[in-house]
């Protein structure tokens, strides 16, 4: 009898340590608000890129991926209510350097890719507790598309103003050498779940 109640003890404590594991169930209609939110970010960051690029040339662009860039990540952040940037391994701005969980999301990216199964459309979504306060966790893969290579492709690719200017506004820079094609980072959103 007591060896039946040991069993039948050490069953619901492996059934209950099983459910409290099983991933929350993330409703459709937040990964679509996710979504929304990343895409509408990353082309409006891109739209401003481009007709600066277009309409005052590469150099004065250059700002605009920097103060700009953060300007624009924080007014979007506050108007939507939510922590909002861009990560990445190879970062120029330390401040993009990515955190524990946005580490696992570039990870993750990263072996999609080499299992060439990585496009736009791939998403890495979690909810992550912390202090007792859930936040449901969203990044999307920024790819590098030919027009980034100005600025983050071959030494050789980068006009010399360009290159001098980043050279001296970035000391630690580890965002050149890159490919059309390539990881370049993620966009990461964060919301209380
Ligand atoms: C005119 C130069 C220029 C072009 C073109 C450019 N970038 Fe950047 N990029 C920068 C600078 C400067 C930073 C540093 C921004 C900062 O200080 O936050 C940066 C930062 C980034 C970051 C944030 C992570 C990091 O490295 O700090 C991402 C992601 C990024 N760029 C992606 C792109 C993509 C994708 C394109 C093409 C669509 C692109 N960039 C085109 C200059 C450029």
């Amino acid at each position: 009898m007591e060896k039946l109640l040991f069993v039948l003890l050490i069953s619901l404590f492996l059934i209950a340590g099983c459910s409290s594991e099983r991933q929350t169930e993330i409703p459709e209609s937040s990964k679509l608000e996710m979504r929304k939110d990343a895409d509408e970010f990353m082309s409006g960051l891109r739209d401003v890129l481009l007709s600066i690029i277009k309409n005052n040339g590469l150099v004065a662009a250059v700002s605009v991926c920097s103060d700009t860039a953060q300007v624009m990540t924080n007014n979007f952040g506050v108007e939507k209510g939510v922590y909002i940037k861009r990560v990445s391994f190879k970062y120029r701005n330390e401040i993009n350097n990515p955190d524990e969980f946005e580490t696992e999301g570039l990870k993750y990216f990263e072996q999609i890719q080499n299992e060439g199964k990585l496009d736009s459309l791939s998403e890495f979504i979690k909810v992550v507790e912390e202090n007792k306060i859930s936040y449901l966790r969203y990044m999307k893969p920024i790819l590098v598309q030919p027009p980034c290579l100005n600025c983050h492709g071959m030494e050789e690719q980068i006009m010399p103003e360009v290159r001098e200017l980043i050279n001296s506004n970035y000391k630690n820079d580890k965002a050149k050498n890159y490919k059309a094609g390539d990881l370049r980072g993620a966009v990461s959103i964060q919301k209380v779940f």
